[in-house]
């Protein structure tokens, strides 16, 4: 009998549990981003607002389905335009528990935490199609310049306090 190729779906019952990131994850982080998105696939804008930085741990957020890390999303501390904010990313979730709503849950619950923690906007450079019914929209080109080249569909905010993405303009740094 030939095996099949397909990836083992998840079982319902074995949802994975979320939990904030632990410094002790980040080799089982690395390796999961290292996987889901090969070496080097970052957008280098991006990158650059992650290097010589720091990820805002307690409210980036892991999976576990048992002991193993299945899906994670990293925020990092940077400035919009002179105001506090942070970038999400990267975002990850290994193949076989993909289209459970992982994903989203992970998402929801790193930018809920982020506004319980008092930050008032997320951006993430990321696929509007999926972000945008999770609440994020679309900058208007030209308003804000990343460190490096980016589609500007691809920028997108979302404000955990009312009127934190309005006029937003100028430069995205880390820190
Ligand atoms: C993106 C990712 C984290 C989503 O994880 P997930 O747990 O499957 O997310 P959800 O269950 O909430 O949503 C799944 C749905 O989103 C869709 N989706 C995934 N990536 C998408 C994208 N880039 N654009 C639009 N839709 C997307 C899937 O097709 C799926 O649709 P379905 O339910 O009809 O099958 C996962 O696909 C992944 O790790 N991808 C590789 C890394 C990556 O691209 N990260 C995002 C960078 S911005």
């Amino acid at each position: 009998m030939t095996a099949s190729l397909a990836p083992a779906r998840a079982a319902s019952n074995t949802l994975p549990i979320l939990g904030p990131e632990r410094p002790e994850d980040g080799r089982l982080v690395a390796g999961l981003i290292e996987r889901a998105f090969g070496p080097g696939r970052y957008a280098k804008a991006a990158e650059r607002l992650r290097e010589r930085n720091a990820p805002l741990l307690d409210i980036s957020f892991v999976a576990w389905s048992g002991v193993r890390l299945v899906g994670c999303v990293r925020m990092w501390p940077i400035h919009v335009g002179g105001t506090p904010a942070v970038f999400l990313g990267p975002f990850a979730v290994e193949p076989e528990f993909r289209s459970l709503g992982l994903g989203a849950t992970l998402i929801r619950r790193a930018c809920a935490a982020a506004g319980e923690a008092g930050h008032r906007l997320v951006l993430l450079v990321g696929d509007g199609a999926y972000f945008e019914p999770l609440g994020f929209t679309r900058v208007p080109p030209g308003r804000l310049v990343l460190p490096g080249p980016v589609d500007p569909a691809r920028v997108l905010t979302l404000a955990l306090q009312p009127g934190a993405d309005r006029d937003l303009r100028g430069a995205v740094v880390a820190g």
